[in-house]
């Protein structure tokens, strides 16, 4: 539930009390090769948990964590996921505040006007939240559009704005390291080379999401066909057939993830008569809908 549903601080999309029960879901729904989340978790337990101690060592955390990789790869799901979830393991030792930045809040026409924004950001409305409960949690989406590499070729009409806007988040993110230990940044983004260097450079983990490979795919296939069988129990076998999902996987390599996930939408559609009951879905619908999913494949 959104604590505050008006009069958010400004660039704040929202602010959640977590753990809730119903942020749970992303992830498990996102599907990652061995050992990755258990790695991100760590990281993010290792703010919430030691900020305050592991503040005090020389090359301090900045409690930052970079989810980066090419659109649709659950990069802002798994953020979200880590939030609650980390929450959860953190919950004996008191509630989470998880707040989401709005980074096209930030960019200004007004010489000067995104750096106050950005100052007043991390001087004021974070420590602000932050004082709210024992951990805090930021999401920064896309961050590319808000830590603008100041060594890249094109700034648009205001390069010195550009500067001085990434130069004030980089000064809130050594500030809020030092003086509130047990806040943990996660910002994505799906264009690495335009983050700022000096921004990945603060990060304790820098993790890239390629996209699914075919056994991945599969995972993510079977996962989307159980979750159609608890809606439609007559789909039930065909989230059991491993051939099948191995077939499929292999028709859909190359795709991100997102666009996997409309496989069984777009087998759902393909047939009017499955689309009205959709327990009439067979392996050969699923199999025609790959064709679909590939932008202008209709025209073929
Ligand atoms: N690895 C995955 N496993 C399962 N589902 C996935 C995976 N990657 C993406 N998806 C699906 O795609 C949807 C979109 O993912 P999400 O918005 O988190 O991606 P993103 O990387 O943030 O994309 P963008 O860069 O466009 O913002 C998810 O809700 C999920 O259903
Ligand atoms: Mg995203």
């Amino acid at each position: 539930m959104a604590v505050t549903p008006v009069a958010l601080p400004p660039g704040v999309l929202s602010v959640h009390a977590l753990p809730a029960d119903h942020h749970d879901g992303p992830w498990d729904h996102i599907v990652t090769p061995p050992g990755v989340k258990e790695r991100l978790l760590n990281h993010a337990l290792l703010t919430l948990l030691h900020g305050p101690a592991l503040a005090t060592m020389a090359g301090l955390p900045h409690g930052l964590i970079i989810l980066s990789g090419p659109p649709g790869t659950g990069k802002t799901s798994l953020a979200r996921g880590l939030a609650q979830t980390a929450a959860r393991a953190v919950a004996k030792r008191g509630a989470t505040t998880y707040v989401e930045i709005d980074p096209h809040a930030f960019p200004s026409e007004l010489l000067g006007e995104s750096q106050r924004n950005i100052t007043r950001l991390m001087t004021d409305t974070i420590p602000e939240l932050a004082a709210r409960r024992p951990h805090t949690v930021v999401l920064v989406d896309e961050v590319e559009s808000f830590a603008v590499s100041r060594s890249a070729a094109s700034f648009g009409a205001n390069p010195v704005d550009v500067h001085r806007a990434t130069d004030a988040l980089l000064a809130g993110i050594d500030a809020v390291a030092t003086d509130l230990p047990r806040v943990l940044f996660l910002a994505t983004t799906n264009f690495a080379d335009a983050v700022d260097e000096a921004f990945v450079s603060r990060a304790d983990l820098v993790l890239t999401l390629p996209l699914p490979d075919k056994a991945t795919i599969a995972r993510i296939i079977r996962h989307s066909l159980l979750e159609l069988a608890v809606l439609w129990s007559g789909t039930a076998a065909l989230a059991h057939d491993d051939g099948l999902h191995a077939k499929l996987a292999d028709a859909c390599a190359g795709m991100d993830g997102r666009r996997v996930r409309k496989l069984v939408l777009s087998a759902l559609a393909l047939r009017q008569e499955v689309t009205r009951d959709p327990n009439a879905l067979t392996a050969d619908d699923l199999v025609a809908a790959v064709d679909y999913l590939t932008p202008g494949a209709e025209n073929d």
